[in-house]
């Protein structure tokens, strides 16, 4: 049923204005003027949700006890989460003739989906590592967003037919078990395959450095400042000579091109000898 909460009045500009900065602050992401009806919508959801009567309520709720929590609702409920198996196939092709061969065997390889949404990029990963002939415990791939809803979807490794299509159809035989209405992942690739919550503009747990890197269409809605301090953090957290993958319309700044070699189509190598910022 459609809400009228922000429709019957005219807008309090202020306090939209404060609701797009409490986003960008929590998430990085950047609502531009041509996502106001987007914004407008989901806000009305949220205020329905949290029985606010208006924006300055909501912003109320938002600022108050729990408001942290409500914070993380919004930016789930504005994420833009658009994404298919395989998308950008060369990835996968550098993924399979690069980053496997140049693996030492003693190690299993550690490979993150950053910004993973609903798991078809992280599934697709651990498709490339299982036909490349990498057992359970020479790969592990992990998946993190900020939106919940999208990581339980993920983690049900259940897909619609239609979703499924990009899959390969030697990898679908291969690794793709018939349900009602679509497919399901193999088990045996979901024991490599970990999705877990991660803001990627918070702190993050990590110990170890990862061997490649997928971060791709999730820094194109963050400012360049934003941008360019994923991008540190991403390297920093890449082992010397790993790859690091972005989306299509994303680059490496200039100040981080020492760093890197770029191999075209948005993939780059670290340096081995590139130091840790
Ligand atoms: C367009 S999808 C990209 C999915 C996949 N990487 C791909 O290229 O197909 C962008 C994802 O980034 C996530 N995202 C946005 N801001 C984030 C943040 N600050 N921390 C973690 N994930 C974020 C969104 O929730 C969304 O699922």
């Amino acid at each position: 049923m459609r809400d009228d909460r922000l429709d019957a009045a005219p807008l309090d500009a202020r306090a939209f204005g404060r609701v797009r900065q409490l986003i960008q602050e929590t998430s990085g992401i950047v609502l531009g003027d041509h996502r106001t009806d987007m914004l407008r919508s989901r806000l009305a959801r949220r205020m329905a949700a949290t029985g606010c009567p208006d924006l300055p309520a909501y912003l109320d709720v938002l600022g108050g006890p729990g408001g942290g929590e409500e914070r993380m609702q919004l930016v789930s409920a504005v994420t833009i989460n658009v994404t298919q198996f395989f998308r950008e196939a060369p990835h996968f092709e550098l993924l399979r003739d690069e980053v496997i061969g140049a693996r030492n065997p003693a190690q299993p390889l550690r490979i993150w989906s950053a910004g993973c949404s609903t798991g078809e990029e992280a599934w697709s990963i651990a498709m490339t590592l299982a036909a490349a002939g990498l057992e359970t415990g020479e790969a592990a791939v992990l998946g993190t967003d900020i939106n919940r809803g999208v990581l339980a979807r993920a983690a049900t490794a259940c897909y619609r037919t239609s979703e499924l299509r990009p899959v390969p159809a030697l990898l679908r035989r291969r690794f793709i078990a018939p349900v009602p209405g679509g497919g399901q992942i193999a088990r045996t690739l979901q024991e490599r395959v970990g999705f877990r919550p991660l803001n990627l503009i918070a702190d993050w747990p990590f110990r170890a450095m990862f061997d490649a890197i997928f971060c791709r269409n999730v820094a194109i809605y963050f400012d360049a400042a934003t941008q360019a301090r994923l991008w540190t953090r991403l390297l920093g957290v890449l082992r010397p000579g790993g790859w690091l993958f972005l989306g299509h319309a994303e680059r490496l700044p200039e100040s981080l091109l020492a760093q890197v070699r770029y191999l075209g189509r948005t993939a780059y190598v670290k340096h081995p000898a590139a130091a840790t910022p």
